[in-house]
């Protein structure tokens, strides 16, 4: 795993979780030289405890239709990306095109529901509203206790647990290299330019560097880091009977998600918490999204409960990710993906490997850069 020392890369990426990864498989398959290096081992930050929804219809949120479209061309890559990374590393991904169920069990959650169910029909989006009884219909594990729910068939959801195995082998494969357990202290420059990173171990030098160090990345001492911050999410894993799962679908509510895999694993998500950060795992927190996903699909009560984990989503202001070049020659930034790093890793790494190469094409991440934050600031400045 480790890379042999002395040997020179044109690129190192900071940070082994699925958008690192994602990153240096592409750049490796465009010819270039590239290392990630990883402070712990690759999936151990929030791509080890994500649930791997891939569910821009029912992630929409009043205000953030920006990030809504970013986040279906997100989707739409999944299948050939998913198809591609299996097909070389014969790893199975357990990607699923499930479809996900919104539900309500009580009025609030009813007006809540309706009003989102509104959102995505308004936005062109495939969602329609289902009443209790067609909601059992589609997923009889559900409570009795369910009024009515938006159905949104082209969400999916995938293991990234898996999906880091895969990119890690086919890295690899590609003549890519992994250093674990070595901690990026800071980006180092030559004038205007990267000139690698400095590590506990010393430095690294290369000609571009890639920071997705996730909820880390504004720690590496670089002028304009972008504003990233950790977000927390506390997250449950079950485990039961492959053959009985408690729902076919991604079923979701107001107060949890429910992603039930083909191999009887069973990820019930999410806390948001500004913890800095923290990654304490609660009572309260485990309380509650077990109570909350067993209102609806009371079958949970039976299965073993194997895992309650915290990860550290990475925060931006405007809740989008931070893709594209920075202030110094051969920076590059990865980062920022808050509640959507699995579903945006695809686009995020082709539209990095295309930069590096100098690739002009047009990317649906462009909007997304760095700069606009300090753009914001001046303006800010300048209306004062
Ligand atoms: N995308 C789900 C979460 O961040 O909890």
């Amino acid at each position: 795993m480790a890379a042999p020392r002395g040997r020179i890369h044109e690129v190192v990426v900071v940070g082994g979780g699925i958008v690192g990864l994602a990153c240096a498989w592409r750049i490796a398959q465009s010819g270039a030289s590239v290392l990630v290096v990883e402070r712990e081992e690759p999936g151990a930050g929030a791509s080890g405890v994500a649930a791997g929804m891939l569910a821009p219809v029912t992630e929409a949120e009043f205000g953030e239709e920006t990030l809504l479209r970013l986040n279906l061309e997100g989707a739409a890559a999944w299948p050939a990306f998913a198809a591609e990374l299996s097909e070389r590393t014969g790893i199975d991904l357990e990607y699923r095109q499930s479809g996900a169920l919104v539900v309500a069990v009580d009025p609030d959650d009813v007006g809540e529901l309706r009003r989102l169910n509104e959102l995505q029909t308004a936005l062109g989006l495939d969602a329609e509203w289902k009443s209790g009884r067609e909601c059992r219909r589609l997923e009889p594990g559900l409570s009795p206790r369910i009024r009515g729910g938006t159905l949104a068939p082209a969400d999916h959801h995938v293991d990234p647990r898996a999906v880091v195995s895969a990119l890690r082998e086919a890295l690899l494969a590609e003549g890519g290299e992994i250093r674990s357990g070595v901690a990026v202290e800071a980006v180092e420059q030559s004038g205007t330019a990267v000139a690698g990173v400095r590590t506990g171990d010393g430095p690294i030098p290369a000609d571009a560097v890639v920071v997705a160090a996730g909820a880390r990345s504004a720690e590496l001492g670089v002028p304009d880091s972008p504003p990233v911050r950790p977000v927390k999410g506390q997250i449950l894993r079950l485990r039961g009977a492959p053959e009985r799962p408690p729902a076919t679908r991604i079923v979701r509510t107001p107060r949890c998600y429910v992603v039930s895999r083909p191999g009887g694993e069973v990820v019930v998500g999410a806390t948001v918490e500004e913890r800095g950060f923290d990654l304490t795992v609660t009572a309260g927190a485990v309380h509650r999204l077990l109570e909350a996903a067993w209102e609806v699909l009371p079958d949970i009560e039976e299965r073993e409960l194997v895992e309650a984990r915290a990860g550290l989503r990475p925060g931006t202001p405007d809740n989008c990710p931070v893709v594209g070049a920075g202030s110094l020659a051969g920076l590059f930034w990865a980062t920022g993906h808050h509640r959507n790093g699995v579903l945006l890793a695809p686009i995020t790494a082709s539209a990095i490997a295309a930069l590096i190469a100098r690739d002009q094409s047009e990317s649906a991440l462009a909007p997304f850069s760095p700069d606009r934050f300090a753009k914001a600031a001046q303006l800010a400045g300048s209306a004062t």
